[in-house]
Formats: structure tokens, sequence, C-alpha cells
């Protein structure tokens, strides 16, 4: 693919950009842009016990700790992707917050869908995927007392403009991004508006209609069900058949002794894919 220069994209991620575009009733109305910051959700948990609104937005061009599930370390480079956090403050059990990681995937990855056309994918139980190479990821963090949640930061990272060269080596055969899907430089401030948009409408459809709605998109959407997977957890790595997905979104993993493990949290991947 033939080097581009990123100067020629105009691509501004400016709070005027992003709200000249924004049709929503709550999320982004509060947003917060930065040129370098340490991590946006560890600025959202900030802002969040400050007293932040639902639907604060925080964005910025460039991470320098940005955080990756499992403990990892997310890399967050300079004006070439969409690293963004929302503040929610939902009214729901600290048991059923997961359910916003589902809503979460489904709204990131409809809105893409609708606005690139590629046929992106989920795997369990909120990774990106093109082609089984991984585009982006969500981190959501919580906070909750026994009987509600104080807040849930729900940080989304998309590899937007990155050309293959531009990704580290350790994960170069892994990643992709929307450039190299399509062909094609994007603007980050018309994909973020079109996320929060989409975000919002199934934000408010699980809150009304609950979550086996959110979990049918998911289906759809998904790569992991009926396929053989690596789990890799805390204390172990173990084959299975990733069965299906119950009313938490827990992963039901058929183990190669027939036994079925609900899998809370923890790394699927597909048998012959490579860990991101
Ligand atoms: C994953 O490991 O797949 C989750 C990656 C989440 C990355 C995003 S980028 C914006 C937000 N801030 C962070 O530090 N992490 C999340």
């Amino acid at each position: 693919m033939k080097e581009v220069d990123l100067q020629d994209n105009h691509d501004l991620l400016t709070p005027a950009e992003i709200k000249s575009g924004l049709q929503t009733k709550v999320l982004g109305q509060h947003l917060y842009c930065y040129a370098t910051i340490d991590s946006t959700n560890e600025a959202a948990k900030r802002a969040a016990l400050a007293g932040a609104l639902e639907g604060t937005v925080i964005v910025a061009e460039e991470q320098k700790q940005g955080k990756g599930r499992l403990g990892r370390y997310w890399y967050s480079p300079s004006s070439q992707g969409l690293w963004f956090s929302l503040v929610l403050r939902p009214p729901l059990k600290p048991t059923e917050a997961s359910q916003i990681t589902f809503v979460s995937a489904v709204a990131v990855c409809k809105a893409l869908r609708s606005l690139t056309g590629l046929p992106l994918k989920l795997k369990w139980p909120n990774d990106l995927l093109y082609e089984n190479k991984k585009i982006g990821g969500i981190l959501t963090e919580s906070s909750a007392e026994m009987d509600g949640i104080n807040y849930l930061v729900v940080g989304i990272g998309i590899n937007i403009n990155q050309q293959k060269n531009d990704f580290p080596t350790e994960i170069k055969e892994k990643a992709s991004s929307l450039f190299m899907a399509s062909g094609r430089l994007w603007q980050r401030a018309g994909i973020l508006v079109k996320i929060l948009q989409e975000y919002e409408k199934e934000y408010e459809k699980l809150l009304i209609k609950g979550f086996e709605e959110t979990l049918l998109d998911w289906r759809e959407f998904n790569t992991t069900l009926g396929q053989e997977i690596v789990v890799t957890t805390k204390e172990e790595s173990f084959n299975g058949i990733a069965e299906n997905i119950n009313e938490n979104g827990s992963l039901l993993v058929r183990r190669e002794s027939g036994e079925i493990e609900v899998l809370l949290a923890g790394d699927v991947t597909l048998r012959r894919q490579e860990r991101y």
C-alpha cells in the first residue's frame, strides 16, 4: 500500500469539530479534548470522582499510558486513532455492569459498519476485528457499592489512519486500522460523532428493553461462538469450544473434558490466531 500523508487529511479532533455534528441528548454534551494525556480512562475516573455528569466524554489525540484489558499497554500514538472514554451512571445493579461492555461493542460495531461498509466483527467480549485482525478494543472500569453503580468508565480505542508500519513490531501482524481495511483516510471527529449517536440509541435500548435485545445484535456480529478457542485467564490457559453466552454476558466454554466453564473475564483467542 502506498505511503499517505496524514497532513492532507485535515483531521481535526477539536470540541468545535465534534460538537458541530453531534445530535445526542446526553452523550458528549460535556466534552473534554486533550492533546496529550496519561489515559482517557484515568482522566474519566478523575472526572467521575469529581462529579462529572452522565455522558461526559474525554478524548485525546495521544495517550502516554494507554491501558488495555488485563493490565496490558494500549498503543495510542498522536493523530492516528480515536482514544476516548465515556462516564456513565446507569441505573443497573453492579452485577449487570458487564451489560454495558456489550452495549459498547454493539454500538461501535454498528457505527463503524454503517460509516465504512466494512463487515467488522466482534470477538468476546468486545474486541473489534477486521479479517481476524484487531482494529479496536474497549476497557470498562467501574466503581460500585452493594446496591448500585457509582459510575462506569468505558474506554474505547480504535485504530483509524495507521499504516502497517506505524504499529510496533509486537502487534504489526495482529493489528489493523480502518485505513488499512478500507484503503482511505478517515476523519476522526465524524467517526466519534457517529459512535456517540449510535451509543446513545443502544444505551437507551438496554435501559428500556433489557439485555436480550443487545445480545441479539452482539450474536449477529460475533466471531467467537461455535469456534475452537484458547482461553487465557489469570490462573490458566486451556482449549475449548465457545458454546454460548449467558444472560450476564459470560462465555460458556466446553473444555476438552466436556465440562462447561462459565467465563466472566479472560482472554479468548481463536485457535490459529495470535493475541493482541
Ligand atoms: C483492549 O485491551 O482491547 C482494550 C483497549 C482500550 C483502549 C482505550 S483507548 C481509550 C481508553 N483509554 C485507555 O487508557 N484505554 C482505553
